[in-house]
């Protein structure tokens, strides 16, 4: 079973995966939070930042891009391809409501025929393999029978499915009968997103769908970025945290900018300490970066990391 890093817009960004990778080598791929390309055909110099020339990277990582406009898809796909990119990825499943009011995001999957039309567009003149990740639908579950129609009529190199509709974001059951309707009736090779939590977690996944050959992690990995590397030991998740801070620091030449970019981690790192209430109100509060520090340097050395991540993988 493949497992891959799912894209993670303000979390996955490119020091973030290079890190990553460095401490917890292991995962098939990374996916880049979403590229918006416009018009103007030109790349900003931080957009130039996220997309690093892949030759430089030694592990593997898939772009992905968000827009209604075929020819701005295609614009950015020669792009990737120049920069020696293999994948393009597709987002249909951004939920937020400034992108789905433009039509974007999830916000295609309530046009199915204009779905189709966008990427009949798309597929015929693509210069690289186009992967997707989408949600079910935009209001109801079930649109996904019409949807999976439409996708089965081209040649997706993968189909990641997070089994939720629009209006659920990222919370609520996940709707497992319609994933279990794209493993019997999708031409294409799919890969699953949304819940899985632990080792366990995709484990059990493995047994049930022998057939799909990947997974995809998003809020698990932030918490636990070791879960799937031989796990999450508390010294390297110390080094991989202030090697983050130092770099963030200097990338954005400003302290207090890169501990209210790592604030977002904690956000999830915190739920992998035992009684971390104290320190982690704390940690929410400080606008300080020596104070930040200190808290920090206080849960890592101080706050019992929980079982699930000591067990012997
Ligand atoms: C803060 C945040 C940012 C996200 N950014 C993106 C994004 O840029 N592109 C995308 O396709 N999904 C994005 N997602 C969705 C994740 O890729 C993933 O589908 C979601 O977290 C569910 O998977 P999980 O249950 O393993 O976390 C984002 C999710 C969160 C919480």
């Amino acid at each position: 079973m493949r497992c891959y890093f799912a894209p993670m817009e303000g979390l996955t960004d490119s020091i973030y995966r290079r890190l990553h990778h460095k401490y917890f080598p292991g995962l098939d791929r990374y996916y880049t939070p979403f590229f918006s390309p416009t018009m103007h055909r030109k790349l900003t110099n931080r957009e130039e930042r996220e997309l690093p020339i892949a030759d430089a990277l030694d592990f593997t990582v898939i772009p992905q891009v968000l827009t209604k406009v075929p020819e701005d898809l295609l614009w950015f796909a020669a792009v990737c391809k120049d920069r020696g990119y293999n994948e393009l990825n597709i987002n249909l499943g951004c939920p937020s409501g400034t992108v789905t009011a433009k039509g974007k995001g999830s916000g295609m999957l309530a046009d199915p025929d204009q779905l189709d039309r966008f990427l009949d567009c798309v597929f015929s003149k693509a210069t690289l393999p186009i992967s997707v990740k989408t949600r079910l639908g935009f209001t109801d579950p079930r649109e996904f029978i019409q949807l999976l129609e439409i996708y089965n009529q081209y040649p997706i190199c993968e189909l990641t499915i997070h089994p939720r509709v629009r209006k659920q974001f990222y919370n609520g059951a996940v709707e497992i009968e319609l994933f279990d309707h794209a493993v019997q009736n999708s031409k294409n090779p799919l890969c699953y997103n949304g819940n899985l939590c632990s080792l366990q977690d995709i484990s059990s996944f493995e047994k049930k769908y022998p057939t799909v050959g990947a997974v995809m992690l998003g809020r698990a990995l932030i918490a636990d970025p070791g879960m799937v590397c031989g796990g999450t030991k508390i010294d390297t998740l110390e080094q991989f945290h202030n090697e983050l801070l130092e770099t963030y620091t200097e990338v954005f030449g400003n302290a207090r900018n890169a501990m209210f970019r790592m604030k977002e981690n904690w956000r999830h790192l915190l739920c992998n300490f035992e009684e971390s209430d104290k320190l982690g109100k704390r940690l929410r509060k400080t606008t300080d970066i020596s104070e930040y520090k200190a808290i920090t340097q206080e849960i890592f050395h101080t706050l019992p990391l929980r079982k699930m991540l000591l067990a012997d993988w």
